[in-house]
């Protein structure tokens, strides 16, 4: 032992002297001006590729989140005319139209980065009529409402179609102007958001009628179940739009930040972000790309889905696939938000975080600081206490261990899956039964807390 301890002692100095002049050599490479880790010296080649790279796979990435519809105009436009109902007869479409006013009480966002100036002090002064769906139109041309995209005829004067993007579900604005406008808050699930309701203004339904095999009535039933918050991309799978228990089916818009580093994603765990990102944009969006996965011939779970041929899906031209590497680097770029100085009891979660790690055993599976486990994040209903019936909707039949940070973010809806769980209180209190905890008031307090903190 001695020995060999004097022995790493001489060798030591020489091999840090080699270490460092390997380190040395990358900045002969260069001829820019970004940054080595030093801060001083400038980055080898290959790394400024690399950090290039990063740059523009993220500002690509988010012009594709925001504002990319995939091709999905030849649904939601030219097949279920929705823009029609948007526009109203005055506008050349049906119906009475979409005003600000209702589309604002339909959760729809307004993104104010994309107003000019003039038009703010006029909505400010009170001098434009939010009452009128002419006014949606020229939102709709100035391209800011959040996740729409309205296509107008060459004048600029007639809406023709409109497309949907990720942003309609994914994001949400901070209110800055009033509520409903604001900044872009992308990865934010939109809890407002009543899609159900704005599928319904559709004038044209038989493609949907016909994909789940059902009445006018019964779709209009289903959409109107969903309520604001909450979508059910299942039911375009298994046509099983209600529970047991008789309750909506649907499941909350998740958010899409605090993605990087967890494995299996959806409540039910159905692939990667670009598995789910492929799958989204060309089964529920109705874009037209290329999508596999044969696990959706099973006629038996997913009949919707294998009636309709969805585990092979190829269009020509591609418009979804080109865009999946950019759109998934985005996601996983995307932070989970920081809970505002002053939202929590900061002792307190200091105490909480013990309780989580310690007695509660949150963190066997929410494992920080990913709060979800590393490897194969899948457990059965009965593993959290709670029932099996939205997990048996995916392939494998379990719950995905929900990453946990941002969660102070996402309180409007509730949480679980479907928000059966109105606050963090009677999350904790499930938990204490379900798992047999017997944590002490002062513990369910400090949990919360720690839980508000991450
Ligand atoms: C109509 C609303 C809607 C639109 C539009 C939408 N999503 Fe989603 N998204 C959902 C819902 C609902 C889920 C949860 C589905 C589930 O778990 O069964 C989801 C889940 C996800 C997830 C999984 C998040 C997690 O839990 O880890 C990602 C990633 C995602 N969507 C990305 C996208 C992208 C990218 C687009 C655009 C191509 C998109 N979504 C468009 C509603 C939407
Ligand atoms: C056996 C693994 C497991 C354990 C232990 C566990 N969880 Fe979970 N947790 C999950 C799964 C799976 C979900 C997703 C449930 C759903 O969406 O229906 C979840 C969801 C949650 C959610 C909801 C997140 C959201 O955005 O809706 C919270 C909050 C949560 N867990 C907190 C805790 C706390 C606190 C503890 C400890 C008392 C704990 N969990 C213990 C697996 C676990």
């Amino acid at each position: 032992m001695e020995n060999s301890r004097a022995v790493f002692g001489i060798l030591r100095t020489p091999l840090i002297i080699l270490t460092l002049g390997m380190l040395g050599c990358g900045t002969v490479l260069t001829d820019g001006t970004a940054q080595g880790p030093s801060g001083k010296a400038p980055l080898p080649a290959n790394d400024r590729v690399i950090s290039d790279h990063a740059n523009k796979m993220v500002e690509e990435g988010r012009r594709i989140f925001r504002y990319d519809t995939f091709g999905s105009e030849a649904f939601w436009g030219d097949t279920l005319k929705l823009h029609q109902a948007i526009a109203g007869q005055k506008n050349g479409g049906v119906g009475p139209g979409l005003s600000p006013k209702a589309a604002l009480a339909a959760g729809i966002k307004v993104d104010m980065d994309a107003l000019p100036g003039a038009l703010v002090q006029a909505i400010k002064a009170g001098k434009v009529d939010l009452e009128d769906p002419s006014t949606t139109l020229e939102l709709l041309k100035l391209d800011a409402v959040v996740g729409i995209k309205g296509i107008f005829d060459e004048k600029k004067e007639k809406l023709t179609s409109l497309g949907l993007r990720c942003a309609a579900c994914h994001s949400t604005v901070d209110n800055a102007f009033s509520p409903g406008i604001g900044h872009r808050l992308d990865g934010w699930p939109n809890r407002d958001l009543d899609v159900g309701t704005v599928i319904s203004m559709a004038p044209e339904t038989k493609p949907l009628t016909d994909l789940l095999g059902v009445d006018q009535e019964t779709l209009l039933k289903v959409l109107k179940s969903w309520g604001p918050g909450k979508f059910d991309a299942t039911v375009f799978m298994d046509g099983k739009a209600f529970r047991p228990d008789g309750k909506s089916a649907a499941t909350l818009l998740p958010p899409a930040y605090g993605l990087a580093g967890v494995n299996l994603h959806t409540f039910e765990g159905w692939g990667s972000v670009t598995y789910w990102n492929a799958f989204v944009a060309n089964l529920e969006m109705h874009g037209q790309g290329t999508f596999y996965d044969p696990r959706l011939n099973d006629a038996g779970q997913f009949p919707v889905a294998a009636k309709a041929g969805f585990g092979n899906v190829r269009n020509s031209p591609d418009l979804v696939t080109p865009k999946l590497a950019a759109l998934h680097f985005y996601q996983l770029a995307i932070p989970a938000p920081k809970p505002p100085s002053g939202s929590f009891d900061e002792v307190a979660a200091e105490r909480g975080e013990i309780v989580f790690n310690g007695k509660a055993k949150c963190a066997i599976c929410h494992v920080p600081p990913l709060f979800t486990e590393p490897g194969w994040n899948m457990h059965t209903g009965a593993e959290i206490g709670i029932d099996d019936f939205q997990a048996h909707r995916g392939p494998d039949k379990r719950y995905r261990t929900t990453p946990l940070a941002g969660l102070w973010s996402r309180q409007k809806g509730g949480y679980y899956h479907d928000g059966r769980f109105q606050n963090l209180a009677s999350v904790v209190d499930h938990y204490d039964q379900a798992l047999n905890i017997a944590l002490t008031q002062q513990e369910k307090i400090d949990l919360m807390e720690y839980l508000k903190s991450i």
